[in-house]
């Protein structure tokens, strides 16, 4: 098991909806370590350089609207397979074909309001921690049984 960091943000609904504690208590039990956390207002800039990749599809506009309309909670998780464990603990990107227990399923309804993003592959992950966060931002440390975890 690769130890992996990757860039988890609970989007403004899940901010607004006051979800914030529920997001992170799911993904802190499943064995993910805080590497670095904060409040923030993203800048349009910094949406439409975020969502890039899907410039120019009917949902970008709305998407960037959305991401910059209030403010958001970026964190970065570490830990053994966090890309992908993360991504299993967030759910479908459409809330309705989210597997119940997921946090996509078990908070949400509509695709274009589902409560947390979070990195899908290294790349992806490496460039989106670094559009959100700077060196000094982000923490190493271990944790009483974190060893324990990845034996
Ligand atoms: O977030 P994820 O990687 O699961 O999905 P994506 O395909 O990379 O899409 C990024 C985000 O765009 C989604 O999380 C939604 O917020 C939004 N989106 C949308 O509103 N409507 C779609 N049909 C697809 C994506
Ligand atoms: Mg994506």
């Amino acid at each position: 098991m690769a130890i992996e960091r990757t860039l988890i943000i609970v989007k403004p609904d899940g901010v607004q909806r006051a979800l914030v504690g529920q997001v992170i208590a799911r993904f802190e039990s499943r064995g993910l370590r805080i590497a670095g956390l904060k409040l923030m207002r993203i800048s349009r800039e910094l949406a439409e350089d975020h969502y890039a990749e899907h410039k120019g599809k009917p949902f970008y506009e709305g998407t960037v609207r959305y991401m910059t309309s209030a403010p958001v909670v970026v964190m970065v998780l570490e830990g053994p397979d966090a890309i992908a464990a993360a991504r299993a603990t967030m759910g479908a990107t459409n809330p309705l074909n989210a597997q119940p227990g997921t946090l996509r399923a078990d908070f949400g309804l509509n695709i274009s309001r589902n409560i947390v993003h979070g990195s899908d592959k290294p790349e992806t992950a490496e460039r989106e921690i670094n559009l959100y966060f700077k060196p000094d931002e982000l923490l190493s440390y271990e944790r009483a049984g974190d060893a324990w975890l990845t034996e």
